[in-house]
């Protein structure tokens, strides 16, 4: 399949996301493209390094004459942190690392996260690129920019606004990817699915098998369909602060006091799966669908093999609590992204802790 590309738009900042399949060995000639690069940091995580793509990204720049290094640490959320930031800025410093060097961040989105961090802060900031190899980075943490890490009790605390060069992303990279995580992906994509694009959650209905054997084809449409989604967005409101951000946050709320009560065992996609259902009965019993869009929302996400109902008992009481910290809650009133259509949805104000309780 060819490749494809999606722009985001952002003025001096603008950027390309490069999707395709077997197109890693393209990073050498994208890079070439953003002369002069004196050397390329290539940040990676050990799981994704043991897997070789840091390796064969690395060959690859070296082969355009570019100074390559690779840093990698440890793999999951608990590198987020001040502490992998500190030893970082040091290996950078050591490593030479100057303002025309460039950071290839090449993992999942803590891999992204921080690299993009560190890359916003080293120096006043350098040059970043994304390598996306999760299915959750490729439709979402790799595109629009924010970049941070977390405080012991409050994720994603600390960051930055900082666009990336720009951002390849290779879908076969997905074929190693161990079968949750492809799943908590998966949460995302349908998340964008039935609340912003109808014809992606038709795509999605029609195409379920070839979506859980990752064929390659279907993942780079669904890939190249959300990110458009998300570029548009971030297009429109760069630094969330304009409210159009908060559309991607469909089932996050609900999803987000999931996460919480599982203590974070639970992966994100799989709790924002299972908050988008919650969120579809709340709409059901606030009239904004009807019944027909809620079992075809339940139909795609059980043929997906995605959570529809948690295991674990939730207490509601302490759900409520929880949903008033949510960053949507003006002035103690509770505001939800709901469904409204088919691959619609809008952010509702005033809604009843009770209400959310009984869905
Ligand atoms: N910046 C943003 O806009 C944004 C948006 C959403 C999420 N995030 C952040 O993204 C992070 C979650 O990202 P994630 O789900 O990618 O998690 P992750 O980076 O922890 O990756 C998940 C696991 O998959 C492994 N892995 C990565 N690529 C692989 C591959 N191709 N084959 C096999 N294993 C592979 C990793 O080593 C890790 O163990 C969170 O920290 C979250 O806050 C950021
Ligand atoms: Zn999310």
């Amino acid at each position: 399949m060819t490749l494809q590309t999606v722009p985001v738009p952002l003025g001096e900042k603008s950027y390309h996301i490069e999707i395709g399949s077997d197109n890693l060995e393209h990073i050498g000639e994208v890079l070439e493209t953003f002369a002069p690069v004196s050397s390329a940091v290539i940040l990676t995580d050990r799981n994704v390094q043991q897997l070789g793509y840091a390796q064969r990204v690395a060959e690859n720049v070296s082969l355009r004459g570019i100074d390559t290094n690779i840093l990698s640490i440890e793999a999951g959320e608990q590198s987020k942190t001040v502490e992998t930031a500190n030893a970082l800025w040091n290996a950078l410093l050591e490593d030479g690392t100057d303002r025309r060097s460039v950071l290839l961040a090449v993992g999942g989105g803590v891999v992204g996260d921080i690299g993009g961090f560190v890359a916003a802060t080293f120096a006043r900031g350098i040059r970043f690129f994304q390598v996306p190899t999760t299915l959750l980075a490729q439709v979402d943490s790799s595109v629009g920019g924010k970049v941070g890490l977390d405080l012991p009790n409050a994720k994603n605390m600390v960051g930055a606004f900082h666009q990336p060069l720009g951002v390849l992303v290779d879908t076969q990279t997905l074929a190693t990817l161990p079968d949750e995580q492809f799943l908590s992906g998966l949460g995302e994509v349908a998340k964008y699915a039935v609340s912003l694009d109808a014809d992606l959650f038709q795509f999605l209905e029609q195409n379920t098998e070839s979506v859980n054997k990752r064929e390659p084809e279907t993942l780079q449409k669904i890939v190249v369909a959300c990110c458009k989604l998300k570029a548009g967005i971030v297009a429109e409101d760069e630094f969330d602060t304009k409210g159009h951000r908060v559309l991607l946050n469909y089932g996050h709320t609900f999803g987000h006091v999931f996460e919480i009560m599982s203590k974070f065992t639970l992966l994100h996609g799989l709790a924002v799966a299972a908050g988008s259902i919650h969120a579809a009965k709340l709409a059901l019993k606030l009239g904004l669908i009807d019944e027909t869009l809620l079992n075809r929302h339940l139909a795609l996400f059980k043929a997906l093999r995605l959570p529809t109902v948690l295991d674990t008992e939730i207490d509601w009481e302490q759900a409520a609590e929880i949903m008033q910290y949510d960053k949507k809650t003006e002035f103690g009133k509770l505001c939800l992204v709901l469904p409204t259509g088919p691959g619609q949805c809008q952010l509702i104000d005033d809604i009843g802790t009770k209400l959310v309780a009984e869905s």
